[in-house]
């Protein structure tokens, strides 16, 4: 089964394993089609995170994290009088925006390294093609959220081209064809993925940064490296729960919030409780701070991830959580780890038949990204640099305070809060796997869907369907949902002393797959979202 935001993605990955390909073989396909018919955050100008269980037992990740070219550094967003250079020029629009992508250079590592040895690069990427040279079927959706992003796509000559039709939009139902976007697909698959960082495609990116002030060279490119690291791995209530650690902060503040948790009777607070909230704000504002300390690339700062994960260290920050009484993100500081080791936006869920399963998150940052297409290839292009901190100390897009360890330097990946999940039974077998969309509250929507099926007994559907919240540490304010929190519970939380937003609004997207105890699939997608889950 693949679990994706588009059924004709979700297909492409099935017929792949119909030929015999693997869960790796098919995500790779996936991955590809969703860069064509969903492009607002499917991607080859992007980068990502795959977490992969194989049926024996075996766990991998693969880093394809965007990384900052290399004439990027500390105060490349900040203006003489020490602002912040955000919008056009700076950390999200605009061919500065970008990092060097790593889409291809992680399905190459993927495929090579973890594929099923039956299907070659060329099956994967050629299916494809077709979709984006004949186009597709416009869904309501997709013909209005290009229209909603008019004011910085139509800034460049090629997203206006593309994805405005010049201005006059589209409408759900049009054929939406992107000929240059399967040209460049038609490269790579022809010539290999090496193409695109040092072929045709890698000289057109080099020369449209050049040209516009970008940052990302041709060496650049040519020195960009998907990294294999080692699954962060963990256990809630007895559950090994494996995810991406760092350059991700998801699956280190994912383990911080559930260790907290643990010492509680979740289950007895019941689901949208004001009790579970309590303590899950006051959780996630703690792991939250540590995240804006702590985290960053680990090629480039020092993170205590053992430390941080512990559930000793756990044991400690939980003593400080008062259960009748918020405690203020001013009051809450990192916590005290032992640094210093030396250890080293979409998602979508493939399991094959075998039960070999990924769990596999990408992005470009903000949806349609940095908005520049670059030149002739169709390549949308990462905002990804935001996730810097442009200058410790000041928000980025997702209004996350972060510090000096995840400061923007030449060659290094931004930190990132993607959270591709897969999460055992007791005895070891896979139960369901979960990833999302969103920025921080990815790590909420991942974690809350795991305390949903672990705590709660919810199936995979209700577990992502439920209202959830989230906290952040900074801004000090809790998100809820529309329909999420009766007007009671409210009352109850800011009795405790919590600042909830103004206005509720959608907390992240997930997808997800869960196998149930006969070995049947059960895929969902969020219902705040589209797409679709096709099993064979
Ligand atoms: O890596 C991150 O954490 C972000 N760049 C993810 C962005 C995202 O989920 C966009 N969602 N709406």
């Amino acid at each position: 089964m693949v679990a994706s935001q588009h059924e004709l993605a979700s297909k492409i990955g099935v017929e792949v394993m119909k030929r015999g390909g693997n869960a790796v073989d098919a995500a790779i396909a996936v991955g590809i089609a969703l860069a064509v018919v969903y492009p607002e955050a499917g991607n080859i100008g992007g980068g990502g995170f795959m977490v992969i269980r194989f049926k024996d037992g075996r766990t991998r990740a693969i880093d394809y994290r965007e990384m900052a070219p290399a004439a990027a550094h500390r105060d490349i967003f900040v203006d003489r009088d020490g602002n912040v250079i955000r919008g056009e020029g700076g950390s999200t629009i605009g061919y500065r925006a970008s990092g060097v992508p790593g889409t291809i250079a992680g399905f190459e590592m993927a495929l090579a390294k973890f594929g099923s040895g039956k299907l070659k690069w060329r099956d994967l990427i050629e299916p494809s093609i077709p979709l984006a040279n004949d186009g597709y079927v416009l869904s309501h959706r997709l013909a209005s959220l290009a229209e909603a992003y008019k004011e910085h796509l139509s800034k460049y000559p090629d997203s206006n081209r593309i994805f405005l039709n010049n201005g006059k939009f589209f409408k759900e139902g049009d054929l939406f064809k992107q000929p240059e976007l399967g040209a460049t697909l038609k490269r790579i698959a022809d010539k290999g993925p090496r193409e695109f960082y040092e072929g045709e495609t890698a000289k057109m990116i080099a020369a449209d940064m050049k040209a516009n002030n970008g940052l990302i060279t041709l060496e650049d490119l040519k020195n960009y490296k998907a990294k294999e690291r080692a699954p962060i791995r963990g256990t809630y209530r007895g559950h090994e729960i494996i995810s991406m650690p760092p350059p991700s902060s998801g699956g280190i503040v994912m383990l911080q919030v559930l260790n907290m948790l643990e010492a509680w009777d979740i289950a007895a607070m019941g689901h949208n409780s004001a009790a579970k909230y309590h303590v899950l704000t006051e959780a996630s504002r703690r792991a939250f701070a540590d995240r804006a300390e702590y985290m960053a690339d680990p090629d480039f700062a020092d993170v205590p991830t053992v430390g941080l994960i512990s559930k000793e260290y756990a044991a400690g920050r939980r003593k400080g959580i008062d259960l009748k009484k918020a405690s203020t993100s001013q009051q809450i500081k990192f916590g005290e780890v032992a640094v210093s080791e030396g250890q080293d936006t979409t998602h979508y869920t493939v399991v094959d038949p075998e039960g070999n399963v990924v769990s596999n998150t990408y992005t470009i940052n903000d949806l349609y990204g940095s908005r520049v297409t670059i030149k002739g290839t169709g390549v949308l292009m990462n905002d990804e640099m935001d996730d810097f901190a442009a200058r410790p100390g000041m928000p980025n897009l997702f209004g996350l305070v972060q510090g000096e360890r995840n400061k923007v330097e030449g060659g290094k990946r931004p930190l990132s809060s993607m959270t591709p999940t897969i999460v055992l039974r007791k005895d070891g077998s896979v139960w369901f796997a979960v990833g999302a969309r969103g920025g921080p509250r990815i790590i909420s929507a991942v974690m809350q869907t795991v305390i949903n099926v672990i705590d709660h007994g919810m199936n995979i559907q209700q577990a992502i369907d439920s209202p959830r919240i989230h906290q952040q540490w900074l801004p000090d304010q809790v998100l809820h949902e529309p329909y999420g929190l009766s007007p009671d519970t409210i009352d109850i939380l800011r009795g405790y002393g919590h600042k909830l937003a103004d206005r509720p609004g959608n907390i992240a997207s997930a997808t997800g797959i869960m196998i149930g105890a006969d070995g049947v699939r059960y895929g969902a997608i969020d219902s705040r979202s589209d797409g679709a889950a096709v099993g064979f």
